[in-house]
């Protein structure tokens, strides 16, 4: 269901799955131009995590697969996108890469993912939390493709609780909306309420990352524990 947000107690904007698709799609040409340097040092980090993990990795979200040369060659990859265009852009770069880790590029919906349950040794989420329309459900899929004792890795907006960021990010909000991005919605309290809902899994770390402190390195790990209820 799309998800319809109040804003100042007036006005609704949409954010379901189409827009979301459109405006990636429009992305798409320039994307790497845009948010190549300004994410990258978050990507290096991400990938640093999985790397040590190593195994077979989702990346959901996976755009234009700018990520996709950082992942360590034994790691196998299978990235996933709702947006055919930013794929194509994937699909090219893996090309012209010659990567040979990547298992597959596949357009899928991060709330419904097609694979079966522990799929995966990494679920991992760029930038990608906060674009999906109904986020808990897409943190649920995630977790559900996991394997017990991998780690969901996700890069992601935390919102200001107060003061003169949260002012700033609820005024940005219709602003940067039909541009696929949400900046006032995601509080720490929000990924926390998640998790307590979440059957077997636990917070394994929780670091900021530059630009500005708006976003984190957030690491999930399911335990062992889930796999025998
Ligand atoms: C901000 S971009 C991040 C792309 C890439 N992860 C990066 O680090 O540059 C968000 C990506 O999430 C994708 N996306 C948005 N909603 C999605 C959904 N429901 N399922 C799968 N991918 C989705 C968009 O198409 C886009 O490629």
């Amino acid at each position: 269901m799309a998800d319809i947000i109040k804003l100042d107690g007036a006005r609704q904007l949409d954010f379901d799955r189409e827009t979301v698709e459109q405006a990636y799609d429009r992305w798409a040409p320039v994307y790497d131009l845009v948010f190549g340097g300004v994410f990258s040092k978050g990507r290096k980090a991400a990938i640093a995590a999985t790397n040590k993990i190593g195994g077979r990795v989702l990346e959901v979200g996976v755009g234009t697969g700018i990520s996709l040369p950082l992942y360590a060659p034994h790691l196998r990859i299978f990235g996933t996108d709702i947006s055919e265009a930013m794929l194509q852009k994937a699909k090219k770069r893996v090309d012209e890469f010659g990567l040979k880790n990547i298992e597959g590029l596949a357009v899928m919906d991060a709330e419904n993912l097609e694979f079966p349950d522990d799929s995966f040794d990494v679920v991992m989420a760029q930038y990608v939390v906060t674009a999906v329309p109904n986020p808990e459900k897409a943190l649920d899929e995630f977790a559900r493709v996991l394997r017990p004792g991998g780690e969901l890795i996700i890069l992601t907006r935390v919102s200001a609780d107060a003061g003169m960021r949260r002012f700033i990010e609820q005024r940005l909000q219709p602003v940067v909306r039909p541009l696929g991005f949400r900046t006032a919605e995601f509080a720490w309290s929000r990924y926390a309420q998640w998790l307590a809902g979440a059957r077997g899994m636990e917070l394994a770390e929780r670091r900021l990352i530059p630009p500005l402190g708006h976003f984190s390195l957030v690491r999930f790990r399911k335990t062992d524990v889930a796999a025998a209820a």
